[in-house]
């Protein structure tokens, strides 16, 4: 009897379409959801990878405004970069969308119709900040001041990145306005506010049995419930998801928090996967089945949103709070099994940040070094437990040292004296206790990795795998092939040296497919085999014609095009297990795997992104 197969759904964070990605980002949410959805693949679980553009908020007000153009049309133009970015890195989403869809608006408007409905949405008047000289609202985005929370003196209206607790804008010590440095008023109005307290111990509860979460993400979520205050869940903005509620829902000077809608977007993108796959029922084995297990993956600063906020919402949702109430149309939703969360990735020390110049744009970089060279970076020196800085010097070191001159040396010596003096795989003789040792050390990092990867330490999965890289070279050097291949009487040692050798390579590339996708496929094919062996993601042009069965107030236009990113991830041969080398199989003259990088460009940068000398 075969076992059902698990359901994974990886959730990704939803990049804001507000710019182009640049590597900070992408080390952050990007690569490790996808080694770690791809892993999962490979090990047999059904996977459902949603994400898409963020596209509401100040975020977005802000670089429309800088730019001169509508925000609607800004979004657009960075949804469709940002498809481009994320499928050039060869993120294998199965469905990356945007918020901007009618089926977004209406998933969201039930969501906080079953809150509202069950009573944890309170209706409140409550402080909003105004420039004093123009009488406007002020986006919280917009506000400075200190945090009264941990002191911060750089906190945001919404939210402080020094502690990562989020804040109102009448929280803040000195408030001043980011527009013109004036000191904002603060008005009464009318907003709804999430009911967190009664969401407190249902909460506590489900946060006490998740204990294999990295421990800072664990620590700061469990901290989170010591500061549990209604939280304002609608703000005074015309540029959002309507309020679905009477009176309400026309007033076009209030729309929900952007937060509230782009957490929603996890469901209501497997709900649009499960209508374009055909099968609109299929989202529900995912996120109506207790034994699915959901993986979320972002940047630190997004911790509060999926460890407190949404889950806040679910549970609200299911009526499973101290007000009771019950279930919406959806049923009773999965919560997060876990949140995964990365640290920051920096450039010389500060923050990227497109605004300062302090930056590395995704596309800049696939452009010239191609996807796997970033993907591999990332996977060793990114941001897993600790900020890490991006180097040029360090990439450059560690592309040609490790990939290059490990990897990539490896496959290509051991296939070209394959290839030289036989042709084909050969077919060995009796095993030597050296080539059974490597044989074993290859089999047996299939399961330490995949361990690793299966709880996201994916250094520690890399570093493993890096290890039988380097023993083979070792094992190589040590058997010396060109000398026995001189030796018309050692043939069948050099056939039996040099199958260990290939069932190594095979072994490791099936390891390094989560990581190194492009290259897998390249490595697959160096050995003779055909087909697909890694997936790569496509981009598909859809327009906004999913039918909307719930009742929604105010959706976007119908038949809107955009782009989305999915990919039939099932045709691909992929496994995590050893391949068999077949003795016979044709082996041609392989070219290079891996180019290696001029060693000055760690200490130039390229053009586009320049060292900047200290002095
Ligand atoms: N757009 C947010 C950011 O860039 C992330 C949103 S994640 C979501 O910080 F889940 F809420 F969508
Ligand atoms: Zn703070």
């Amino acid at each position: 009897m075969t076992e059902p197969k698990d359901h994974v759904v990886v959730n990704v964070a939803w990049p804001y379409a507000n710019g182009p990605r640049h590597i900070g980002h992408v080390a952050g949410f990007g690569v490790p959801s996808d080694v770690f959805a791809r892993y999962q693949r490979m090990r047999g679980a059904n996977v459902l990878m949603v994400s898409g553009t963020d596209e509401h908020g100040t975020p977005l007000l802000v670089q429309a405004d800088k730019e001169g153009v509508h925000v609607r049309d800004l979004a657009d133009r960075y949804n469709r970069q940002i498809v481009e970015d994320l499928a050039g890195l060869g993120l294998s989403y199965d469905l990356f969308t945007r918020t901007a869809t009618r089926n977004h608006y209406s998933v969201v408007q039930e969501l906080f119709k079953g809150l509202y409905n069950n009573g944890y949405m309170l209706k409140e008047t409550t402080q909003g900040a105004i420039s004093p000289s123009t009488g406007r609202t002020l986006p919280d985005r917009y506000i400075e001041g200190t945090c009264p929370i941990c002191g911060a003196t750089d906190a945001r209206g919404d939210q402080c990145d020094n502690c990562g607790n989020q804040l109102d804008p009448v929280d803040l010590i000195n408030p001043v306005s980011k527009i013109n440095g004036e000191t904002p008023q603060f008005i009464e109005t009318e907003h709804f506010l999430l009911d967190l307290p009664a969401v407190k111990d249902a909460l506590e509860a489900w946060l006490k049995t998740r204990e294999d979460w990295r421990p800072n993400v664990l620590k700061f979520s469990l901290n989170l419930l010591g500061d549990m205050r209604p939280r304002t869940m609608t703000r005074d903005i015309d540029w959002g998801i309507p309020i679905p509620v009477e009176g309400w829902q026309d007033n076009n000077a209030k729309k929900l928090y952007v937060w509230f809608d782009a957490v929603v977007g996890y469901l209501s993108a497997s709900i649009e996967w499960a209508y374009r796959t055909g099968n609109p029922d299929a989202w529900k084995d995912f996120w109506q089945n207790p034994n699915a297990r959901h993986y979320y993956f972002m940047g630190k600063d997004n911790i509060t949103f999926h460890s407190q906020i949404w889950p806040a919402e679910l549970l609200g949702y299911a009526g499973k709070g101290s007000k009771g109430g019950e279930s919406g149309v959806f049923g009773e939703l999965d919560l997060p099994t876990e949140v995964v969360s990365s640290e920051y990735l920096t450039m010389s020390g500060s923050k990227f940040s497109s605004s300062k110049g302090v930056v590395i744009y995704v596309k800049d970089f696939l452009k010239e070094f191609g996807p796997d060279p970033l993907r591999y970076f990332i996977a060793v020196a990114g941001p897993e437990n600790n900020d890490t800085d991006f180097t040029w010097d360090e990439f450059v070191r560690r592309i040609n040292n490790e990939l290059a001159n490990g990897w990539g040396n490896l496959v290509n010596r051991t296939v070209s004296m394959a290839h030289k003096n036989f042709g084909e795989v050969p077919v060995p003789a009796a095993l030597e206790p050296a080539d059974e040792k490597i044989l074993k050390l290859a089999e047996d990092t299939f399961a330490t990795a995949g361990e690793a990867l299966s709880h996201s330490r994916f250094k520690q999965a890399m570093t493993a795998i890096m290890h039988v890289v380097g023993e083979a070279n070792a094992y190589i050097a040590e058997m010396e092939p060109w000398k026995l291949a001189k030796d018309e009487t050692q043939r069948e040692r050099l056939a039996t040296v040099l199958w260990t050798a290939l069932q190594v390579v095979s072994d490791c590339n099936v390891m390094l497919t989560p990581f190194l996708p492009f290259t897998a496929q390249k490595v697959h094919e160096t050995l003779g085999r055909t087909g697909v062996w890694a997936a790569a993601p496509e981009v598909r042009e859809v327009t906004d014609d999913q039918p909307v069965e719930l009742v929604g107030v105010g959706l976007p236009p119908e038949g809107h095009p955009y782009p989305v990113i999915t990919g039939d991830y099932t045709a691909q041969q992929a496994v995590w297990k050893r391949v068999d080398v077949k003795p016979g199989t044709v082996l041609e003259k392989p070219k290079p795997l891996i180019a290696k990088l001029d060693p000055e460009l760690g200490e130039t940068g390229p053009e586009w992104a320049p060292v900047q000398k200290q002095d």
